[in-house]
């Protein structure tokens, strides 16, 4: 099965945690990534401390999935960069990779809004003790999934304009 057409937002996780090697995947998957002038702004922390796990809640008021995640990835971007104003469409870019990968290792979890909200990175930053050439783009929980969800069939083609 093609993951772009099974892929779902998980936010909820049995307690078995995520093999490395599984984790591992994901981050070959994020580092395929295109990203503007090839930039490759991201660093990516991997969150398995179950106390950090609960303090990244700080982030945003949408963080509820991290309460049963076994693992996190964070996905920051530097701002030593080529095209810095490319730098958090670069990381969504990865994001999806990640979040296509996990289905692919039978794993789920979902995409947590962090950036532009200034307010918000700043918390994560503070939780993860980033440098300050480190900001936060995405908090990923992620596990295997306890919950099964059909994807939405979302194409429309009202949506699509053919200029002729
Ligand atoms: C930019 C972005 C931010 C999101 N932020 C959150 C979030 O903070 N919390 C959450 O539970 N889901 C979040 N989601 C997941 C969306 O709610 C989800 O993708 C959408 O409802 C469609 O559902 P699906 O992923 O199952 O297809 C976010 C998704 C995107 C793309």
């Amino acid at each position: 099965m093609n993951p772009i057409f099974t892929r779902t937002s998980i936010r909820q996780f049995t307690e078995q945690p995520v093999e490395a090697k599984k984790i591992t995947a994901l981050l070959k998957a994020a580092m395929a990534a295109p990203s503007a002038m090839n930039q490759q702004p991201w660093e990516f922390y991997v969150v398995t401390n179950s106390e950090k796990l609960q303090e990244l809640r700080a982030g945003s008021p949408y963080t509820a999935p991290l309460a049963s995640a076994p693992a996190a990835i964070v996905i920051c971007y530097r701002d030593d960069l080529k095209m810095p104003e490319y730098a958090q469409i670069d990381c969504a870019i990865a994001t999806e990779n990640i979040w296509l990968e996990m289905e692919n290792q039978g794993l789920g979890g979902v995409m947590i809004g962090i950036a532009p909200f200034t307010e918000q990175m700043a918390a994560v930053e503070k939780v993860l003790d980033l440098p300050a050439n480190l900001h936060a783009f995405t908090i990923i929980p992620f596990g295997y999934p306890a919950q099964k969800k059909p994807q939405q069939d979302r194409y429309d083609e009202t949506r699509i304009h053919f200029v002729k």
